[in-house]
């Protein structure tokens, strides 16, 4: 196993939109064991294979606290959501910014394992939020794009100043995405 660099916003490969995964092989399952290890590590509860540099569509999260609920999810697919929620979101590729994000509160998701085989699975609250935040990651997107612009550009000088200072901002005891 490996630990993986984690892209930081405003890198522009964040940007990328990640590629259908064709086949669910050992390259693959070689990713989602590194990818997991780094989540893991940061801390974080997700993290999707864009934020590790490589543009296809893979996540994995697990919003348990004693790492108990992994979860696999290739090529996910979106088929349900229902209700609203707003909750305070933070991302391992914006470090050191929490800013709530209103999302859907329930979903449903369809995706293959990391043996290859479909399922779909219902997700409410947070594993929900942490599911389409993860999603939208695989279409080039950051939860700050929810943000005004002008909040936008005070994230951008914030983390841009704390990189050239080279100081890595931890999060406390807040749960990131
Ligand atoms: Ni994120």
């Amino acid at each position: 196993m490996a630990l993986l660099d984690i892209l930081h916003f405003p890198d522009k490969r964040l940007r990328r939109q990640a590629r259908p995964v064709e086949e669910v092989n050992e390259d693959i399952r070689q990713l989602v064991r590194d990818m997991f290890e780094t989540m893991y590590d940061a801390p974080g509860i997700g993290l999707a294979a864009i934020q590790v540099n490589v543009p296809q569509r893979v996540i994995v999260v697990d919003v348990s606290e004693d790492k108990s609920r992994p979860l696999v999810l290739i090529n996910p697919e979106i088929t349900n959501l229902g209700g609203v929620e707003s909750m305070d979101e933070g991302c391992l590729s914006v470090p050191g910014v929490f800013e709530k994000v209103e999302r859907a509160d329930r979903i449903t998701v369809k995706a293959l394992n990391s043996q290859g085989v479909e399922f779909a699975t219902d997700a409410d609250g947070l594993l929900a939020v942490c599911i389409q935040h993860e999603i939208d990651h695989l279409d080039g997107k950051l939860f700050i794009d929810y943000l005004s612009e002008l909040k936008r550009h005070r994230i951008r000088k914030k983390l841009s100043k704390r990189a050239r200072a080279e100081v890595q901002s931890g999060s406390g005891s807040r749960r990131v995405i």
